[in-house]
């Protein structure tokens, strides 16, 4: 099984960046820790960040036929971007939606995700944690369809 963990603009800031919203782990170390659960369960695990729209959706270009499940932060993407959404949908490549914090919490206009209709799940709200709970539901979403 194959699975990309994509993150969006700023989240190479984490651990700096408003801890009060987003905690202090840095990315090297949320990517790390999914890398070790990736050996663990004999899943080969790419990591990926960017802060331009374009890398992020030739990423996903690149993915097409090479990765069974993407686990995706589009961080302030997600409120903003039909292209990287018609990018997740030309590739059918099933996804999970990641945030840190509870985007429903917040300001208004975070409430809305051009992903959310479209992602297989949605986390938001339970910090790092997160990302190894969308990790978990992948490899028994791969498991159960042969991947
Ligand atoms: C975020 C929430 C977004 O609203 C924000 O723009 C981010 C991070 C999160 O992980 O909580 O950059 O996706």
């Amino acid at each position: 099984p194959r699975i990309l963990l994509l993150n969006g603009p700023n989240l190479n800031m984490l651990g700096a960046r408003e801890p009060k919203h987003y905690g202090s782990l840095s990315l090297s170390a949320i990517e790390a820790n999914l890398q070790a659960l990736a050996e663990k369960c004999g899943v080969n695990l790419e990591s990926f960040q960017a802060n331009s729209e374009e890398k992020l959706i030739n990423k996903i270009h690149d993915s097409f036929q090479q990765v069974d499940f993407i686990i995706i932060n589009p961080a302030a993407y997600t409120h903003t971007s039909v292209a990287l959404r018609d990018a997740l949908l030309a590739v059918a490549i099933p996804f999970i939606e990641v945030h840190l914090s509870n985007i429903h919490k917040r300001e208004p206009f975070r409430h809305h995700s051009y992903f959310s209709d479209v992602a297989e799940g949605v986390i938001c709200g339970l910090g790092a944690k997160g990302y190894e709970y969308a990790f978990d539901f992948a490899v028994q979403y791969l498991a159960k369809n042969n991947k």
